[in-house]
């Protein structure tokens, strides 16, 4: 199984108190807010005592299993999950219950130090059902709530006082019907005001049909609410005057946290996913490198006689970028296999190989089946999935969650740039254990990771740059792309974007490559795109530029800061911070993923969902 590190989840969260019935409101809400992404479903009412129904799968199973029951209810919470503690299961799904089953808790977020807390409680006679860390938090509220005799709302805030992490809460009690208690740190929540009535959610999109008065509730908040109270306060139990501002987005501009697609937005969260998928795992400052349940493979991988990675498409470009640090750095030959090729051609693989199977979904059918074949024949299988208990992740011997959240648009983008993250702290963890690193390598490598989520702060200002440069050449009829070394993949994988979003015929090669045919192609219409930066390749990489210019090719070139040579021979140059060259991919395909996606809006394309393509490719 995969191990689950800390995560900030992108659970939702919807809860209504009024004179309505409260479940058919939350049940929409829900639905309002699938498309975050989520593996699991559960709500939560009091009618004669209090009520959780939780299900693994689409809000639409849970609707299902309730239907005939009685759900008469002015009171409900409601939950979808998207797993970070636990596999996605029934058992697992929200709400949870205290011992006495008198309190049930939705959640949002991560409890760093629930195992911590779980020994305590464990240790004073609770019992837990699930694997989570939510169900610890609401046996910690009841135990804080029975042992000082106080009220939910007291036990919470003195509860919130020893948890560390992030989260949004909501909390309701049997034995007091009529509230809500609501608690944020660090994950949204959003509160609707109607006529005797209030609605709770992880965003507006549920509320919005309804009220467009909303209270965004900040960190630290407490928030106490019944049909027609809404009272807030701070950490030090002081009222807070509540900030009342008016909605003017439409439904859809929210669900797109008020980015025109899908994809744009998860171009935009990569400094965040990029930063999840190092979180708890790397620490600079201490220079250290905790790889979870990977770690407990260190000595397999080091000991590989080779590793093979496979995957599909964008995965496949990660695996290749993978193959070019974790050679570099542990000296292990790696091989990079399309898992669709290597299924099928009787591959000469036993004990003693290391199977790296990358995938977003975790269910690419040709990945899947290429990893079950190799673990029949004895190999060692290790995941690196984004979503949590997908097939992949389960066949896996371990492995490593990307935590790059849900990806809704089809082309992946934020996932690429979290599972070259982890790839690389795979190739460095292995490095350590085998010695094929020095000390003083390890650490610069360490904080040039640490850095990079600032990095891709910067490029994303040139989103405006980006957009002027796609409007001169989405006419084009064809695209070329070109980089060396670790940029090859990187070209790759832009040629890839660019086909996908705007369906302009694309190649990526290797720079050099070029001249062995592809530069037949190059004349005055022809865009060539490259990746630049300084690295190894730099003065080869100015040679080819040079080729191209000389056939009259129109050159884009992404270029590190500070460079003088390459902007004075290209078109049209976007700078990109410096960076070493084993990290310098998880950067420069970012100006990648913007000129795609700007030609593709430009060309009138449906880039969240290009034609022909699916999400997760389930089918051979
Ligand atoms: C490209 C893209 C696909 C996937 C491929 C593998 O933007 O999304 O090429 O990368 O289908 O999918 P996963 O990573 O889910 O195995």
């Amino acid at each position: 199984m995969l191990v689950q590190n800390k995560f900030e989840s992108m659970c939702g969260i919807v809860a209504y108190i009024g004179s309505r019935e409260a479940y058919p409101v939350v049940l929409k809400g829900l639905k309002r807010l699938e498309y975050r992404g989520y593996d699991s479903a559960g709500i939560a009412i009091i009618n004669k005592g209090l009520k959780a129904y939780k299900k693994q799968g689409k809000v639409a199973n849970l609707e299902d299993e309730l239907v005939g029951k009685e759900m008469h209810s002015h009171i409900c919470i409601g939950h979808t999950r998207w797993a970070t503690h636990g596999e996605p299961s029934d058992r697992n799904a929200h709400p949870h219950l205290s011992g006495d089953s008198k309190l049930a808790i939705v959640h949002n977020g991560i409890i760093e130090n629930y195992a911590q807390l779980k020994h305590e409680l464990k240790n004073q006679g609770h019992i837990f059902k699930s694997d989570t860390d939510t169900e610890v938090l609401v046996h910690f509220i009841e135990e804080i709530r029975n042992s000082n005799f106080c009220s939910v709302e007291e036990a919470l805030r003195i509860a919130l006082k020893r948890v560390v992490g992030a989260y949004v809460i909501l909390l309701i009690d049997q034995d007091n019907p009529d509230t809500i208690i609501a608690a944020r740190k660090g994950s949204p929540l959003v509160i609707g005001i109607g006529k005797g009535e209030h609605f709770l959610a992880s965003d507006a999109s549920p509320i919005i049909e309804y009220t467009k008065e909303v209270v965004y509730v900040n960190d630290y908040e407490l928030v106490i609410l019944r049909a027609d109270e809404l009272i807030l306060k701070n950490s030090s139990n002081e009222i807070q005057t509540p900030y009342i501002q008016k909605l003017d987005m439409e439904l859809a501009t929210i669900e797109k946290g008020g980015f025109d697609h899908f994809m744009l937005k998860e171009v935009f969260e990569q400094p965040q996913t990029i930063f999840d998928s190092l979180r708890g795992r790397l620490d600079a400052s201490k220079g250290t490198l905790n790889m979870g349940g990977l770690s407990e493979y260190a000595g397999v991988l080091k000991d590989a006689k080779r590793i093979i990675i496979v995957a599909c498409g964008t995965s496949w470009h990660a695996g290749l970028v993978a193959e070019y640090m974790i050679e570099e750095l542990c000296r292990i030959p790696v091989e990079v296999e399309y898992a669709s090729e290597f299924r099928y051609r009787n591959p000469v693989v036993g004990p003693g190989d290391v199977i790296i199977a990358v995938s977003q979904s975790g269910e690419t059918a040709d990945t899947l089946v290429a990893i079950e074949s190799a673990k029949e024949k004895g190999a060692i299988i290790l995941g690196i999935c984004n979503v949590v208990g997908s097939s992949i992740a389960r066949l896996s011997h371990a492995g490593a969650y990307t935590h790059a959240g849900p990806e809704i648009g089809v082309a992946s983008t934020k996932a690429f740039t979290a599972q070259l993250a982890v790839l690389c702290l795979v190739g460095l963890m292995v490095a350590k254990e085998k010695g094929t690193i020095t000390a003083q390598r390890f650490q610069h490598l360490l904080d040039e990771l640490d850095a990079i989520p600032d990095k891709v702060t910067s490029i994303l200002a040139l989103n405006e740059h980006i957009k002027i440069i796609a409007r001169k050449y989405k006419d084009a009829r064809d695209f070329l792309f070109l980089g060396r070394g670790y940029n090859f993949p990187i070209a790759l994988e832009g040629a890839l974007k660019l086909k996908e979003i705007s369906y302009i015929h694309a190649e990526g090669y290797p720079a050099a490559e070029m001249k062995h045919g592809p530069i037949a192609l190059v004349d005055e219409n022809l865009p060539v795109v490259f990746v630049a930066t300084k690295d190894t390749y730099y003065e080869k990489v100015v040679s080819n530029i040079q080729e191209i210019k000389a056939r009259k090719g129109k050159i884009i070139a992404v270029v590190t800061e500070g460079d003088q040579v390459i902007p004075g021979m290209a078109d049209d140059v976007i700078f990109i911070p410096e960076a070493d060259e084993l990290v310098a991919p998880i950067i420069s395909v970012i100006p990648l993923q913007l000129l795609s996606y700007h030609i593709g809006v430009l060309k009138g394309c449906d880039v969240d969902k290009p034609r022909n393509l699916a999400k997760s490719v389930t089918v051979e």
